[in-house]
């Protein structure tokens, strides 16, 4: 079963097989191994390195074992150490002497960095349009509640009134940051190691340039030590993933809050929501939660693949498969994350009613109060301390601004006139703010059609 057993003369202790084993988990880049193997003995038989024949016999092998793979007819045993082990194994098995010849010119160091390569290349991939489909949903909740005010919070206190449309575009902010994060690292990631042999290249003429052509990558990488030792990609995508979830996990909180009986600024879908088995009221918050509690899980990927790596000498160590489970089960889980989030957001309702009601009380108008003192002649510090004894009055008498008589007013501050009324309704507030990023109708308009343009172009 060994690929290593030549220079041993007794056998592995149990135990340390299956510490040392990873088939358990990398079987999932099957496809990547069969690939890059596909690419490799493609460039051999171009160089002279091996017959044409053999190729040909490698490769139809090779597709046989991924097509019986796919279909249940062969399984990846774990007797196995690792996915590469079981595939070149099973081609000897399959085609004789010729699949002798496949890991000609190659190391697992170098292959195996190949497959996690291009194994993450695809999901990069694939999370970048789980973002845009979450995008999507974002953009036509803005479009639909650009005139849906509701109150914006610092220190979670009401602070100035917005809209909806305003608050997701907030995430939407976030989230197109962090497919832009994505694009850079693919950018970085797309360079093949496939080549660099254990360390130190090899002395077959291999033609790097060739196999990184044939498997989409920009070239070949430039140093065979780092190639096979580079983990900095992953420590990247990681990082990302983490600042996704680190978004999610603050609008799961918002959700959260917005849902709960206080503040009831929306309503889950049944279908994205869970019950008590004790309380029969309970109508809960679980995916939101659950996105929340995730994101520490992904956290801990991260810190644990620096850790691991901050002590490794060059080349390749065995403390580098590590790296797979930790970035698998972070993009399972952001994955996994992404899609529910989606669901979630696109079946919730908005109450409307509620939140614009909860933004006209909490004194959200009192800086517009004040702007329309500075707007009469007052200095701004004035004016700010007049507003604050309007507030005073107001919590006394247990009333809003708006609710105040001009006799009321003037008798804090003659500046005061009718006009007052208007200059502090919550559509003035939210609609006089035109400058380009700020709620108002207008700029939020002009804001939706750029992020339209963007979801069709990218
Ligand atoms: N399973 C190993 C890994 O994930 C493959 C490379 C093994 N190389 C070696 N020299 N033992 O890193």
């Amino acid at each position: 079963m060994k690929l290593w057993g030549g220079r041993f003369t007794k056998e592995t202790n149990e135990l340390v097989n299956n510490f040392n084993a990873s088939i358990s988990f990398d079987q999932r880049f099957y496809k990547q191994d069969i690939e890059g193997s596909i690419a490799h003995v493609s460039m051999l038989a171009k160089q002279n390195i091996i017959s044409q024949n053999e190729k040909e016999e490698i490769v139809q092998g090779l597709q046989g074992i991924k097509v019986d793979i796919e279909n249940g007819i062969l399984c990846i045993d774990e007797l196995h150490e690792d996915i590469h082990s079981f595939v070149e194994a099973n081609l000897i098995d399959r085609i004789g002497e010729a699949g002798k010849k496949l890991h000609t010119g190659r190391s697992r160091n170098d292959q195996v960095a190949l497959d996690m390569k291009l194994y993450t290349r695809d999901e990069v991939t694939e999370i970048d349009s789980l973002l845009k489909e979450l995008l999507a949903t974002l953009l036509t909740a803005m479009e639909n509640h650009i005139e849906t005010f509701m109150p914006g919070f610092t220190h979670l206190q009401k602070a100035q009134p917005i809209t909806l449309a305003h608050h997701l575009g907030a995430y939407f902010e976030m989230f197109k940051r962090d497919r832009n994060r994505l694009h850079d690292i693919y950018e970085r990631i797309n360079y093949s190691p496939l080549g660099s042999g254990a360390l130190a290249g090899t002395t077959y003429p291999l033609d790097r340039e060739y196999t990184a052509a044939l498997l989409n990558f920009y070239g070949p990488t430039l140093n065979s030590m780092d190639s096979v030792s580079d983990r900095d990609y992953l420590i990247e995508l990681l990082s990302a993933l983490s600042t996704i979830m680190m978004h999610l996990s603050r609008f799961s909180e918002e959700i959260i809050i917005w849902n709960s009986n206080e503040y009831q600024f929306i309503e889950l879908d049944d279908a994205y929501s869970t019950g008590s088995s004790i309380m029969p009221q309970k109508k809960n918050p679980d995916i939101a939660e659950l996105v929340r509690g995730k994101t520490g899980r992904v956290y801990g990927s991260l810190m644990s693949l620096l850790t691991t790596m901050k002590g490794i000498p060059l080349a390749y160590n065995k403390d580098m498969q590590e790296d797979k489970e930790l970035t698998f089960d972070a993009i399972d889980t952001v994955k996994g994350c992404i899609s529910l989030f989606n669901g979630m957001i696109s079946t919730m309702t908005f109450k409307k009613d509620i939140m614009e009601s909860s933004a006209k009380n909490g004194f959200t108008n009192a800086t517009d109060a004040a702007d329309y003192l500075v707007n009469h002649g007052v200095p701004f510090r004035d004016a700010h301390g007049i507003v604050g004894q309007l507030v005073l009055y107001c919590i006394e008498k247990n009333i809003a601004l708006d609710d105040m008589t001009l006799e009321e007013y003037k008798r804090i501050s003659p500046v005061f006139e009718e006009d007052i009324y208007e200059a502090i309704s919550l559509e003035t507030c939210v609609n006089k703010r035109t400058t380009i990023g700020a709620p108002g109708k207008e700029a939020m308009e002009k804001v939706i059609n750029v992020y339209k343009e963007y979801l069709n172009n990218y």
